[in-house]
């Protein structure tokens, strides 16, 4: 398969986005709602880009399709965790497993580094979510604990790990 291309989403994804994080396959590994509304994802996308908003959602598409998303999303209001985006990614079942959510997690990264000044991504993950967790550990996620019972998925209360990943080389001022 051809290397995807990542871009800046933009609110006319928001039935790509409806469909990708609602795929019965994609939806389990995930905290979004069932029925994702096309319209609230009209909503959120657009929301992301207004003026003072530091929210940066990627889509990985191949072929014209989107085929990935991937978020920095802010994680308080407060100042003191300005330093601190959560970070959240998906992939559609049929290129799972072809380096879209490798390339997307590249991309992320560059921006949380070298553009954005993001000194900790921390992420929730399900803890029977194998694969996920594995990509995470691959671009340097480290598991900080357990939070039981965390979530409800598919009639069962069910784990998730907190992970997270500090800055590898935070960037300095000159001296
Ligand atoms: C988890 C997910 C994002 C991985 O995306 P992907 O595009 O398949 O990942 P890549 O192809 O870039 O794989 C990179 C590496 O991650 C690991 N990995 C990914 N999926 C894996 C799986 N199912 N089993 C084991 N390892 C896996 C492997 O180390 C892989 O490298 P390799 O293929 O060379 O062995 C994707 O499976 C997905 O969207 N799942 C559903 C939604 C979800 O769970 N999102 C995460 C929420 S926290």
């Amino acid at each position: 398969m051809s290397p995807p291309v990542i871009r800046r989403a933009r609110a006319s994804d928001a039935e790509a986005f409806a469909a990708l994080l609602g795929d019965p396959q994609v939806l389990p590994g995930l905290l979004q709602l069932p029925y994702p509304s096309i319209e609230a994802w009209r909503v959120r996308l657009a929301d992301n880009d207004a003026p003072g908003r530091s929210d940066l959602v990627l889509v990985a598409e191949r072929d014209g399709q989107v085929v990935g998303s991937a978020g920095l999303h802010p994680v308080g209001a407060t100042q003191r965790r300005r330093h601190a985006m959560s970070l959240g990614l998906s992939v559609a079942p049929a290129h799972q497993r072809t380096g879209v959510g490798s390339t997307l997690m590249h991309a992320l990264l560059d921006a949380a580094d070298n553009w954005l000044g993001v000194l900790r991504i921390e992420l929730t993950v399900f803890g029977d979510n194998d694969g996920a967790i594995a990509l995470y550990r691959k671009f340097g996620f480290e598991v900080e604990g357990t939070h039981r019972a965390y979530a409800l998925r598919a009639g069962s209360y069910v784990d998730v790990l907190a992970m997270a990943r500090l800055h590898p080389r935070p960037p300095q001022l000159p001296s």
